[in-house]
């Protein structure tokens, strides 16, 4: 696992985006692994700026995306799939047929879509960089503590504690959906790289559970600790509870040295 810190979310953003360019570059037709929620956003900013420049393209990508509630579709703008439009894809030259997302309109049907989506990431011969945010309990995708951290995609029903996180992004009147189907623990570890990205105060101890502490499904994210190739991008902030930062910063310089 390595992990940066940096001062600001504006650099914690230049460098993932920096990654997807870097992997984009090599492999043009990469499989990317994406997440919604407010971390990302900026990341996204930072793709469609160095798109505009004529420094990536996104013509030949594939692209999963972790998660998306139940009940929604494609046209409500609650739906991850609304999200991915607006932050990224209507500014950028992906092909909307190759983005994907664990859509299940009718619960009753979940053991399908979720096989289904499973397939489809296989078809694709997997993902190829992964990117993750996390919950303030721990969470990656949606999988809440306690989820088996060997899990496949599936209905999940979200924690209060989530449910609290996300409530400030609907509207009164808005129903907020209470499951979602989300990438397993099992099929976010299958990605051939991962980078996690946090920022602020508030996801502080989920770092430090994430980085220092015991693998647990208490943690979902410390699973991390069990994949070869794992990024984590922190500011400042979101590092403030971790007690080997010196250790990761001279990581970091002599892995700088080395490229
Ligand atoms: C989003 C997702 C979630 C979020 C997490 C953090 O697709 O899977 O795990 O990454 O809830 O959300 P923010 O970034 O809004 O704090």
């Amino acid at each position: 696992m390595e992990v940066i810190i940096f001062e600001n979310e504006s650099l914690v953003a230049k460098r993932a985006a920096s990654m997807f360019v870097d992997l984009l570059t090599a492999k043009p037709s990469a499989v990317l692994g994406l997440a919604t929620g407010s971390t990302p956003i900026k990341t996204y900013q930072e793709l469609i700026a160095k798109f505009n420049d004529g420094e990536v393209s996104f013509k030949d990508v594939s692209t999963f995306n972790l998660d998306e509630y139940v009940g929604l579709k494609s046209k409500d703008k609650q739906s991850y799939q609304y999200f991915m439009r607006e932050q990224l894809f209507d500014s950028i030259d992906v092909q909307i047929e190759n983005t994907h997302f664990p859509v299940c309109v009718d619960a009753k049907n979940n053991q399908e879509m979720a096989e289904d989506y499973e397939a489809k990431i296989a078809e694709k011969k997997g993902i190829d960089l992964q990117l993750l945010g996390i919950g303030h309990n721990g969470h990656i995708g949606f999988n809440e503590p306690s989820s088996s951290l060997s899990s496949r995609t599936r209905l999940k029903t979200l924690t209060h504690s989530t449910l609290k996180a996300n409530s400030r992004l609907f509207k009164e009147g808005e129903v907020q959906p209470t499951m979602a189907m989300t990438m397993g623990i099992g099929t976010i570890m299958d990605a051939k790289e991962i980078l996690l990205v946090a920022t602020g105060k508030d996801k502080a101890q989920a770092v430090r559970d994430t980085i220092e502490g015991a693998v647990s499904a208490s943690c979902p994210a410390s699973i991390l600790q069990m994949h070869p190739s794992v990024t984590v991008l922190l500011d400042k902030h979101s590092a403030s509870n971790l007690e080997n930062t010196e250790y990761y910063q001279r990581v970091a310089d002599q892995v700088k040295q080395l490229r």
